[in-house]
């Protein structure tokens, strides 16, 4: 079966990389990167890292604003779909690169895959949320990383196409860490202690695009009583840079400010933290697959049961809350492992894929 995966963002680099293994096994996988990620240590380094075959398409769509850049999208994969005629076309999570694929291919009739479907916040002003609301009532296969994932679909309604098959990012996260903590030379090249440091990544538009939200972001880093490691996302270097906020972040005294990270230096960054502090939808969980207490920097999340088991907490940008949680003995409530009982997630959707799609 001819199948095409459409990309475009970190996030997705990772998700390609477990199903991708398994998909080319017994099928055509054709990969298509929209280029919405371009730069080196945002894109190019996934590929080489996690071993993902080259792109056969990059689009090069780059940065625009949301309509403009998956306007762009959509009228550029529009153009692959008719000359490759695939079966199938999988998306991955909720970018901008998920919808445009999405909505491509549903107008062609193709039928749509969505891994990590199911996902909600109940926000609507978060532009994931309606990329990802949007490809779940075109989809016809939705994945669901998470029992509460196939409720938020029930409660749309949507029942037809559903599967739990568990989290593809575990997957990537089982296959890598081994060799992460091999090969990796960031904790020594970053002179940090085991456990003595906190992991910090923002880039959510709710923290980035608000001044006085970035404002209490270098507030809590300043109020933190261990080094901080903050790979800076591109979008919050320029936001920083734009509200003239960058010099005061360089003041900190406690910050190591370095580029974005590779997935190998990440994993072993995220497992050897005291503490991680993110607005990261993936962070939260590699947070918590890897039993590192967590502390989300939004009013809200979509990894419920990251919280529900005690191993996340979510502060929002409150300092007081935040110092709370860190200075009180983490103690969670159960194990880890009610999101990995369905361990395999790649295999599953390709089990799926061959009994229901017909070559
Ligand atoms: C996007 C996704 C978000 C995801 C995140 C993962 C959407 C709407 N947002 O957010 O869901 O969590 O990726 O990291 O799809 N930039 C660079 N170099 C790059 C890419 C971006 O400098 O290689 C800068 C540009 O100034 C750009 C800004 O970052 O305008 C934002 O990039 P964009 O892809 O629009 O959104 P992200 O914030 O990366
Ligand atoms: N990540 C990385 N290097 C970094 C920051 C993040 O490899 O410097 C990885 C991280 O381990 C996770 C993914 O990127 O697998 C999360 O992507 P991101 O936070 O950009 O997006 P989100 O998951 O919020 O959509």
């Amino acid at each position: 079966m001819k199948i095409i995966s459409v990309v475009g963002a970190r996030p997705q680099f990772i998700k390609l990389a477990a199903l991708s293994k398994e998909l080319r096994k017994k099928h055509r996988e054709i990969i298509l990167h929209t280029g919405q990620h371009y730069d080196k240590e945002l894109s190019e380094v996934f590929f080489s890292d996690l071993s993902i075959p080259r792109p056969d398409y990059n689009l090069d769509i780059g940065s625009a604003e949301h309509g403009k850049q998956t306007g762009r999208m959509l009228e550029a994969i529009e153009k692959i779909l008719l000359s490759e005629k695939p079966k199938l076309v999988i998306v991955y999570g909720d970018t901008n690169s998920t919808l445009a694929g999405a909505l491509a291919a549903a107008k062609q009739n193709v039928p749509v895959a969505h891994v990590e479907a199911g996902l909600r916040s109940y926000k609507k002003s978060m532009p994931e949320e309606i990329n990802r609301v949007l490809t779940d009532h075109i989809s016809s296969f939705l994945f669901c990383p998470t029992p509460t994932s196939v409720k938020n679909l029930k409660k749309e309604r949507i029942t037809k196409g559903v599967h739990l098959v568990g989290d593809v990012m575990y997957d990537s996260l089982r296959d890598h860490i081994e060799v992460a903590e091999n090969k990796s030379k960031i904790i020594k090249k970053l002179s940090l202690q085991k456990k003595d440091y906190y992991l910090v990544t923002i880039h959510r538009a709710e923290n980035t695009d608000i001044k006085e939200n970035l404002q209490k972001v270098i507030q809590i880093i300043a109020n933190l009583d261990k080094k901080v490691v903050f790979p800076i996302h591109p979008r919050t270097r320029k936001k920083l840079a734009g509200f003239s906020l960058w010099n005061r972040l360089l003041s900190l005294s406690n910050l190591i400010l370095i580029d974005p990270v590779s997935y190998l230096d990440m994993l072993v960054l995220e497992k050897n933290a005291r503490c991680i502090l993110t607005d990261s939808g993936g962070v939260q969980k590699e947070a918590y697959f890897l039993e590192t207490p967590c502390l989300t920097l939004r009013e809200e999340t979509e990894w419920v049961e990251t919280i529900t088991s005690g191993w996340n907490c979510i502060t929002g940008l409150k300092l007081e809350k935040i110092k709370q949680n860190i200075s009180k003995n983490f103690h969670p409530l159960r194990s880890n492992r009610e999101l990995l009982r369905n361990a395999g997630a790649s295999q599953a959707i390709c089990r799926i894929l061959i009994k229901t799609v017909k070559a």
